[in-house]
């Protein structure tokens, strides 16, 4: 049998997914996490580069435009992950995009300030980026980009921007993005998202019995044989675990 050309693979961090995807994400590119609210989009973006930290020893950054970093290092303890420690490692820098929106000061080393341009945006990313050599990036989200450049009708363009800049950097990004009803509507909150990534993973919930049941689903991944079954996941103490022998009724 011929051996196929193997792209390099980066492991994400999120027990058994990357049995599903040929071993992890592969290197270098954009993937989407998309979805309807509270079903695990953020903690499993701030997975991806926490793990990418602990346990991989890649550098990684977390641009946070939804909640401040001081909120979002309180809600990652309560899966144990103490980003303090890996930021003080200079392994993890968290991008503030929130304070300055909402007027609040902000104390943290990395903060977008408040008028910024699409441009600037860009430039501070790539410089935070280079800053700690970074091979992981987490931007959540992208609905919040847009608001926060007040740029809602040219999204496509800016994420086709932000793609290119982080493709010539060669980190793996996880983009996030919401999608109300994804089994009707539309799978991406612009319905552009999802054609700017070379993965798009959904997050969502199907109802059994009385309950609603967390499944994952690999919809697109470049250079990578997967399945299209949706899979059951939990998010645990321990952050989201994906159960690839599980199945979704
Ligand atoms: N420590 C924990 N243990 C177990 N489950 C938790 C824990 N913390 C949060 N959760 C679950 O994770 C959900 C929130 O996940 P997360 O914030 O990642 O979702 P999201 O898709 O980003 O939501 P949003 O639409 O608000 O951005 C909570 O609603 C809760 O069900
Ligand atoms: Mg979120």
């Amino acid at each position: 049998m011929m051996t196929p050309y193997n792209v390099p693979r980066v492991k994400s961090g999120i027990p058994g997914l990357d049995d599903l995807i040929q071993g992890g994400f592969p290197e270098g590119t954009t993937i989407l996490v998309t979805g309807p609210t509270g079903t695990g989009k953020t903690t499993f973006g701030i997975q991806f580069v926490y793990k990418g930290a602990e346990l991989y020893n890649e550098p990684g950054v977390i641009v946070t435009l939804e909640e401040r970093a001081s909120d979002l290092r309180r809600e990652m303890r309560s899966f144990g992950w103490d980003l303090r420690k890996y930021e003080e490692e200079g392994k993890i820098a968290i991008v503030d995009g929130v304070s300055s929106v909402v007027g609040l000061p902000s104390e943290e080393k990395f903060v977008l300030e408040d008028s910024l341009n699409v441009e600037g945006f860009l430039r501070y990313i790539y410089r935070v980026v280079k800053a700690i050599n970074a091979k992981r990036v987490v931007i959540d989200s992208v609905p919040s980009i847009a608001i926060r450049l007040r740029e809602e009708k040219n999204i496509r363009e800016i994420l086709l921007r932000l793609n290119t800049i982080l493709l010539e950097m060669g980190v793996t990004t996880i983009l996030t993005t919401e999608a109300e009803d994804p089994k009707r509507d539309k799978l991406s909150r612009y319905g552009v998202e999802e054609f700017v990534a070379r993965g798009v993973i959904l997050l969502d919930l199907v109802e059994k019995d009385v309950e609603l049941k967390r499944y994952i689903l690999i919809r697109k991944m470049r250079e990578t044989k997967h399945s299209m079954k949706k899979y059951p996941f939990e998010i645990t103490e321990e952050g989201v675990v994906v159960y690839p022998s599980g199945e979704i009724y």
